[in-house]
């Protein structure tokens, strides 16, 4: 069982949880997610990884009530457990494979959107770990949805923060602060963007315009997490990929996102899961006859 260490709400409907987790704690890195379950009947919820301690042996994760399974986490106190969290799970970010005298070269820009701050965290963390120190981009609807703004300073070189009402730091959406930026002179090798899809899916379309390598985090419906049922199936480049075992980060100028969007507000309704499993076959959530979704 895996004890919930403590627990914030630091905007509306967000909380923050360090869960004990030593032997995720031990093996994970930038970039990996877990899956769990808050009891033994729950529905699996992959959360990208915050923040870990390996000396404590915790995880950190941020989420957001968007169903019945977040709103029951969110209810949870300190001291109480969780059945199931496993991982890590995916690849780490591709900065952890990259030699650090190649990493120094460059300049890279990271884009937050709303909770998506939550998983850019660790990566700025781990980079200004190695001395490589990198902007980041917070996005939020406005001031109270702000998120990690001090943990950001702390290891960043920059952060700039905007909101979409103009309530706290620069106006507009994060695409908007990527043109400006550029506009006053910033040059950026590498751009990784994680937040909701919409967002990613613009942040590529603006970084393309200036030729900037881009990495996204996708986070589409998951179930089993090791590339079994099909759930996180994406076109990337052309090809199938399911992001669980060869993501979660990809090319985001590679990415096909409307169709991403699509399945995902497909697979809400039992019409729609019924029509993947005809288009897919086997390869989804309900083809599989292992994860529950024919019930
Ligand atoms: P949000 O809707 O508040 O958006 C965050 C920011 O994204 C906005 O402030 C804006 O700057 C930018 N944005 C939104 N739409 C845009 C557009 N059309 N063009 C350019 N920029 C745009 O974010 P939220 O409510 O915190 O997001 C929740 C979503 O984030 C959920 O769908 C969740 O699944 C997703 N999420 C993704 C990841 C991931 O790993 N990719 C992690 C956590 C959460
Ligand atoms: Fe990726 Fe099942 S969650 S294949």
């Amino acid at each position: 069982m895996y004890r919930i260490i403590s627990k914030q709400e630091p905007a509306a409907n967000i909380f923050t949880m360090v869960v004990e987790a030593p032997r995720v704690a031990k093996n994970c890195l930038p970039g990996q997610f877990i899956i769990l379950r808050v009891d033994e009947e729950g529905e699996r919820i992959p959360l990208t990884i915050c923040d870990y301690d390996r000396t404590a042996g915790t995880i950190t994760i941020v989420f957001q009530i968007v169903g019945a399974t977040s709103l029951r986490l969110s209810e949870l106190n300190v001291g109480d457990e969780l059945a199931d969290f496993v991982g890590p799970l995916g690849k780490p970010s591709e900065f952890c494979e990259t030699p650090v005298e190649e990493l120094k070269k460059k300049s890279i820009l990271f884009v937050a959107g709303g909770v998506g701050t939550a998983p850019v965290y660790p990566q700025v963390k781990w980079l200004k770990e190695q001395g490589v120190p990198s902007d980041v981009i917070i996005g939020a609807k406005n001031k109270s949805f702000v998120i990690l703004e001090e943990e950001m300073k702390a290891v960043a070189a920059n952060v700039y923060v905007t909101t979409d009402d103009g309530s706290y730091g620069r106006s507009g959406m994060v695409t908007k602060c990527i043109e400006d930026l550029i506009a006053e002179g910033k040059h950026y090798d590498v751009c990784v963007a994680i937040g909701p899809m919409i967002m990613m899916k613009f942040c590529a379309l603006t970084t393309k315009k200036y030729g900037i390598k881009t990495v996204v985090s996708m986070n589409p419906i998951m179930v089993d997490g090791t590339g079994m049922c099909g759930g996180c199936r994406l076109m990337v480049g052309g090809e199938v990929k399911f992001a669980c075992v060869d993501g979660p980060e990809f090319d985001g100028h590679l990415v096909d996102f409307d169709q991403a969007m699509k399945r995902s507000a497909q697979y809400k309704t039992a019409e729609g899961r019924a029509y993947l499993k005809e288009q897919e076959g086997n390869t989804h959530h309900g083809g599989c006859g292992n994860c529950g979704g024919d019930k």
